[in-house]
């Protein structure tokens, strides 16, 4: 009888923490996850695309996707809306490093958190697994944060450096691989367009490519929302 009243409590107590943790699991950041792209013009929500980008900072195809699509952002001017939202890739070492440095420059200057990632991109080798594979988690993180300093400015490396023992930018950038998990992302780059998965993701769209996924939304008339594929 002793032995009953132990496995029930047991279990209770199981229970108790499996609700507790699922309930972690769902909890719904106050802010959307992702860094929005900065427009000079007036844009209106209503006839906006949208394109949603999921980039590891030290993924080459992440990389080579970016100059292609800036441009299209330049070329379609405030018809076009960007938020690329980090998705670190575990089989890189320093994915988490580098994704959270995105969301430490964020937090301290908005506007120079895509410097920040073509930043990472320009000296992007210099972070692969074989070139830093026996540096110190330590080494690693100075080198990512005197590079941040160019984007930031040097007065603000101790910002940056006190940014990677904040418990907050860790907890965001795990709200930002969850977000890319949600959404069933699974290699970068990859590409929403209002909300849509693109085909071939986890591969770079080149500009003609861009044009040939765009132009066709940016042609329909306001009363034909739809296109007719469908
Ligand atoms: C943020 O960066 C921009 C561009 O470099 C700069 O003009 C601005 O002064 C910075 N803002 C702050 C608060 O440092």
């Amino acid at each position: 009888m002793e032995m009953n009243k132990h496995v029930q409590l047991i279990i209770i107590l199981a229970l108790i923490v499996i609700l507790v943790s699922t309930a972690q699991a769902l909890s719904i950041p106050a802010k959307f996850d992702g860094f929005e792209y900065k427009h000079y013009g007036k844009s209106s929500k209503d006839n906006t695309i949208m394109i949603e980008a999921f980039f590891d900072p030290v993924c080459p195809d992440s990389r080579d996707a970016w100059p292609p699509l800036k441009k299209a952002l330049q070329h379609y001017g405030s018809r076009l809306s960007l938020i690329v939202h980090p998705f670190p890739l575990p089989y890189h070492d320093n994915a988490y490093a580098t994704s959270r440095a995105l969301h430490i420059v964020n937090n301290l200057n908005a506007s120079v958190t895509y410097d920040m990632m073509e930043l990472f991109f320009k000296h992007q080798e210099t972070f692969y697994n074989d070139q830093t594979r026996k540096m110190s988690r330590e080494a690693v993180v100075d080198r990512i944060v005197n590079l941040a300093a160019e984007a930031v400015g040097r007065s603000s490396l101790p910002s940056v450096q006190s940014g990677f023992s904040d418990r907050q930018t860790d907890l965001t950038t795990r709200v930002s691989f969850k977000y890319g998990c949600s959404r069933g992302v699974a290699g970068t780059p990859f590409f929403f367009v209002n909300g849509f998965l693109l085909p071939d993701a986890g591969s770079a769209i080149d500009y003609k490519g861009w044009r040939s996924i765009i132009d066709p939304l940016v042609s329909t008339k306001s009363h034909e929302r739809f296109h007719f594929s469908l």
